[in-house]
């Protein structure tokens, strides 16, 4: 009898780390499919990349495509901007919250929307890392939407229109990062 309920209890077991597996490469597949896969910012690059920021408690944060949320998390911990974070994938959304909540870190907000259709009109500095295709497709939107000084920090990938706008670069091995001002 226990042999049989302990079977059970495997197969049980199994099924639901293949469910959980099943939801989380579907998620990853759906944020590539719409515009940019999952990679993170390296946790030791992100501190460096908000160091030359000039990040500051008055500034609205916003990041597009914001993944499990560690960039707004870190500048909303370290420099206590208020930060915004979206991303097309519920569930790393749902785990930037689960995360910020634990750390107990105020001033930060997750939400899931698509890049289209955020508001970028209140954003003082703009945080994206994102794959070339999708970053000269918002370009337009950028132009039309961001305020003016903004500056747009694009980790990974330069902003091909933005040449005339580039005030810095960090060259960090795999990946360096754009500094722009709008
Ligand atoms: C390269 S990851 C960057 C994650 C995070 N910004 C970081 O630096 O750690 C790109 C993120 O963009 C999200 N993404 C892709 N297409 C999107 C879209 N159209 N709208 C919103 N988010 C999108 C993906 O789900 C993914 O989490």
């Amino acid at each position: 009898m226990v042999g049989i309920i302990l079977y059970y209890l495997v197969i049980f077991g199994e099924l639901i780390f293949a469910i959980g597996f099943s939801i989380v490469t579907f998620s990853f597949i759906y944020s590539s499919l719409k515009g940019s896969p999952y990679v993170p910012t390296k946790k030791k690059e992100i501190d460096y990349i908000l160091k030359n920021a000039n990040l500051n408690p008055d500034l609205n944060f916003l990041e597009l495509g914001c993944g499990d949320g560690r960039v707004s998390r870190q500048a909303a911990m370290r420099y206590k901007v208020k930060a915004l974070g979206v991303d097309i994938n519920p569930l790393l959304v749902w785990y930037s919250r689960l995360i910020s909540k634990l750390d107990g870190v105020a001033n930060t907000k997750f939400i899931t929307k698509n890049i289209f259709d955020t508001d970028l009109s209140h954003a003082d500095v703009l945080y994206l890392f994102l794959m070339p295709k999708l970053i000269e497709l918002i370009v337009p939107k950028l132009e039309r939407e961001l305020k003016k000084d903004a500056t747009v920090i694009s980790h990974g990938f330069k902003i091909v229109k933005w040449q005339n706008r580039l005030r810095k670069k960090i060259d960090h091995k795999p990946f360096p990062t754009y500094f722009y001002l709008k």
